[in-house]
C-alpha cells in the first residue's frame, strides 16, 4: 500500500511540475490546466489513502463541497478580481499550515523545529494574505495604512515571535505554542496593512511563496514527501516571480514592504508652459488607415474600461480591409498583475503570434508608423531611461517615442500606477485621445468600418 501511495505522490508531483512549464507558454496554458488538475486529483487521492480514515464518506463529501466552491469561484470571477482570489486561495492555504501544526501540538508529541517554523509561515501568510485580500476587494483601505511606532511595533513582535519559537522549541508546552500562533497572526496583519493595495501583486506572489514554505515545513514534519516537493516548487515560483515584478519595477522589496509608491504623495506637478496636442478619434482613424505598420500598447487602462474587444475589432479592420500590418506590444508589469495584458488579448481571441515580448519588439518601434497607447503611462515613460531623479529611473520601457505618431488613449494627463509625470504626452509627435479607452477606440472602429 504505502508504495502505491508513495508512487502516485511521485507522478503527482511530476504532473504538477510538467503543468506549470506547460502555463509558460499560451498555445501549452489549456494542457498544463488539465495536467495540473490531474496531479491535484491524484495528490489528493493518494493523500486520502494515506490517513486510513474511519469515516471516508465524510472525506469524500469535504471533498466535494471543497470541490464546488472552488469550481463555483473560478467560474464567477471576473478577470480584474484573480489577484484578490489568489490572496484568498493562499490564506487558506497558510490556514491549513497552522491547523496541521496546531493539531500536531496538540494531538502528540511533535514540537520540532519543521513543525513550528510551518506554523511560522503559514501564519504570516494567513494574516497577510486576509489584509490583501481586504485591500483588494475594498472591504478596508487599498492605501498604506500608518501609525505611530508602527516600524518598532513589528520589530518588538518579530523578535518575540522568534524568542517564543526558541523557548517552545527548548520547553514544549502548548500554551507557548498557542501564544506564538496568535503573536504570529497579528505580526502577518500589521506586516501588510501598510502596503499600498497597487503593490498587492508583488506582495500576493511572496504570501503565495510564503504558503509553499509552510507547506514544506510541515512535509518535513509530517515526513510527507508530496508536500516537501510540491511546497518547494510553489515556495520557490512565489519567490521568483514576486523577484521579477520588483526588478522589472525597479523598485526594492523594502521600498515595497514600507508603503512604496502608494506613500509618494505627490506627482511631479505639471510643466505649464508645455502644451499636450488633443486629437479626435477620426484623426486617428485617417492616420492609421494610412499606416503601413501600427504597434498597440496595452496597458491598466485597457483594462479598466474592458476595452479589449474594441482593439481586436480594430486590429482585424486595420489588417484586413486596410492591409495594415499590425503588432501588439507587451510591458512584463504592464496592468496590474504578471500577464495580465495577455489574458485579456487572449479573452478578445488575438492570435498569440501578434503578441510580442517587451525584448522583442522595443527596436521596431523605430520602423512604425504609429504606436497606440491605450490605457498605458509608466511602462512607456522615458523619464525611466534619462531622469535620475525619478522614481522609475531604471525600470525598462518601451521605446513608444520612436514611432512616426503617438497616440495616447487616456481620460487625462494625469499619471498612472507611480504617480510621476510622462513627458511624452507633450512630445510633438504625441496626440492625446482624451476618453475612455473602450469608447475612444469602438469609435475608432466606427469610423474604419465605413
Ligand atoms: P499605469 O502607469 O498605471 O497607467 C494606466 C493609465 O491608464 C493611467 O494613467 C490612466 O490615465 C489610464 N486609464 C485608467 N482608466 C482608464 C480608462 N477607463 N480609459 C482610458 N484610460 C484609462 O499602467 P501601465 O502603463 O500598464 O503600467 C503598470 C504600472 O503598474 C507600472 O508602474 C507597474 O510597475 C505597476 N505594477 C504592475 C504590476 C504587474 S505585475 N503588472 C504589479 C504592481 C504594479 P487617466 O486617469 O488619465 O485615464
Amino acid at each position: 500500500m504505502s508504495a502505491l501511495i508513495n508512487t502516485s505522490y511521485l507522478l503527482a508531483c511530476f504532473l504538477m511540475i510538467v503543468s506549470i512549464r506547460s502555463l509558460a507558454a499560451p498555445h501549452t496554458a489549456r494542457r498544463g490546466n488539465i495536467l495540473g488538475m490531474a496531479g491535484m486529483a491524484l495528490a489528493v487521492a493518494a493523500a486520502v489513502m494515506a490517513l486510513r480514515l474511519p469515516n471516508y464518506p465524510l472525506v469524500v463529501l469535504i471533498i466535494i463541497l471543497g470541490a464546488a466552491v472552488g469550481t463555483y469561484s473560478a467560474l464567477k470571477v471576473k478577470i480584474t478580481a484573480l489577484p484578490q482570489m489568489i490572496a484568498a486561495f493562499n490564506g487558506l492555504g497558510g490556514l491549513a499550515a497552522v491547523c496541521i501544526a496546531l493539531s500536531e501540538v496538540i494531538s502528540s508529541s511533535p514540537k520540532n523545529l519543521d513543525n513550528t517554523i510551518g506554523m511560522i509561515i503559514g501564519g504570516l501568510a494567513f494574516s497577510g494574505s486576509f489584509v490583501a485580500f481586504a485591500k483588494l476587494q475594498g472591504l478596508i483601505t487599498a492605501k498604506s495604512v500608518n501609525f505611530p511606532l508602527q516600524y518598532p511595533l513589528n520589530a518588538a513582535l518579530f523578535i518575540s515571535v522568534i524568542a517564543l519559537s526558541v523557548w517552545f522549541i527548548a520547553e514544549p508546552k502548548q500554551t507557548l505554542f498557542f501564544a506564538l500562533t496568535a503573536l504570529v497572526l497579528i505580526l502577518g496583519f500589521l506586516l501588510i496593512l501598510p502596503i499600498g493595495g497597487a503593490d498587492m501583486p508583488v506582495v500576493i506572489s511572496l504570501l503565495n511563496g510564503g504558503s509553499g514554505w509552510a507547506a514544506v515545513g510541515i512535509g518535513l514534519s509530517l515526513d510527507n514527501s508530496l508536500l516537501i516537493i510540491i511546497g518547494s516548487v510553489v515556495g520557490a515560483g512565489g519567490s521568483i516571480l514576486a523577484y521579477i515584478m520588483i526588478k522589472a519595477m525597479n523598485r526594492s522589496l523594502l521600498n515595497i514592504l514600507t508603503g512604496g509608491f502608494s506613500a509618494h504623495t505627490a506627482a511631479t506637478p505639471a510643466d505649464e508652459t508645455r502644451t499636450a496636442r488633443a486629437g479626435a478619434p477620426e484623426d486617428a482613424a485617417f492616420i492609421m488607415e494610412n499606416a503601413a505598420k501600427i504597434i498597440i500598447v496595452p496597458g491598466f487602462g485597457m483594462a479598466a474600461a474592458q476595452a479589449q474587444h474594441a482593439v481586436k475589432t480594430m486590429a482585424a479592420l486595420l489588417r484586413d480591409k486596410y492591409r495594415v500590418e499590425v503588432k501588439f506590444a507587451i510591458h512584463p508589469v504592464a496592468g496590474r498583475m504578471p500577464g495580465h495584458m495577455n489574458v485579456l488579448l487572449a479573452e478578445a481571441g488575438i492570435d498569440y503570434a501578434d503578441i510580442y515580448e517587451m525584448a522583442d519588439i522595443n527596436n521596431e518601434f523605430a520602423s512604425a508608423d504609429v504606436a497606440y497607447v491605450i490605457g498605458a503611462n509608466d511602462i512607456t515613460n522615458p523619464s525611466a531611461k534619462n531622469d535620475t531623479s525619478s522614481p522609475l529611473y531604471g525600470m525598462p520601457v518601451l521605446d513608444v517615442a520612436k514611432a512616426k505618431t503617438v497616440f495616447f488613449v487616456k481620460r487625462s494627463l494625469g499619471g498612472g500606477y507611480s504617480g510621476v509625470d510622462n513627458p511624452l504626452f507633450y512630445a510633438p509627435n504625441t496626440i492625446m485621445l482624451y476618453g475612455d479607452a473602450r469608447d475612444i477606440t469602438e469609435k475608432i472602429v466606427k469610423v474604419l468600418e465605413n
